[in-house]
């Protein structure tokens, strides 16, 4: 189980700590959500403080980005350090282009779905691609309540990927916490996001281990 703790929910004035943070708490990724204030109603992080992240942080940055025409960000985005890099089908025209540009760049290319949008969306895609984010709660903030609905569809995902033999990751994004990993590493979700039950959290490095010890026991 990979977890990739978001920052968004962080101290943004101080994402260095937040960075040491996640590698105390031994997260695999950070995630980065990028928005552009158009394609969902917020506006959060661009290159500059993708690039600051990425010069402070040993864990390598997993971006997320919520904004239309994606196209024109990727390059930037690869150069400024993101390791695995996902955009939304729904704000994607030409697709398979944008997979091929991700993965030429050397990353990790992954697609998001919004929650109301079915995973049989991406059935001819998907021996192309390296993740799929699924979105448990509606893109544009942190800290909103987990979506149940969009279990199943981690489901229906993890048995075409095995069903098909295809070594495609799943992750799942907002409203993950202490209180429902299991349930969501139970539908199948290799990796989890979490971000306000990290950061808001006492001690965020304990909250990180106790996340990877209940998904992780979940496994066993
Ligand atoms: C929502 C973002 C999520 C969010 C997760 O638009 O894509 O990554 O920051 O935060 P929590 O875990 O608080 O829902
Ligand atoms: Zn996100």
């Amino acid at each position: 189980m990979l977890l990739a703790p978001s920052i968004l929910a962080a101290d943004l004035a101080d994402m260095k700590t937040a960075a040491e943070q996640c590698r105390q708490g031994g997260a695999d990724f950070i995630h980065v959500d990028v928005m552009d204030g158009h394609f969902v109603p917020n506006l959060t992080i661009g290159v500059p403080v993708v690039q600051a992240l990425a010069a402070c942080s040993e864990v390598p940055l997993e971006v997320h980005l919520m904004v239309s025409n994606p196209e024109r960000l990727l390059e930037e985005y690869l150069d400024a350090g993101a390791r695995w890099l996902s955009v939304h089908w729904e704000a994607a025209t030409h697709l398979d282009r944008l997979v091929g540009q991700i993965q030429k760049g050397g990353a990790a290319a992954g697609v998001a779905l919004n929650p109301a949008t079915p995973v049989e969306v991406l059935q001819d895609i998907l021996p192309r691609l390296d993740f799929v984010l699924l979105m448990s709660v509606n893109p544009g903030f942190a800290g909103q309540a987990f979506l149940p609905y969009t279990l199943d569809k981690a489901r229906r995902l993890r048995s075409a990927i095995e069903r098909r033999q295809l070594d495609v990751t799943i992750a799942m994004d907002g409203g993950i916490g202490i209180d429902n990993i299991r349930q969501v590493v139970a539908s199948g979700v290799e990796m989890c996001v979490a971000g306000s039950a990290i950061f808001a959290s006492e001690d965020p490095v304990a909250t990180m281990q106790e996340l990877k010890r209940r998904a992780e026991s979940e496994l066993v």
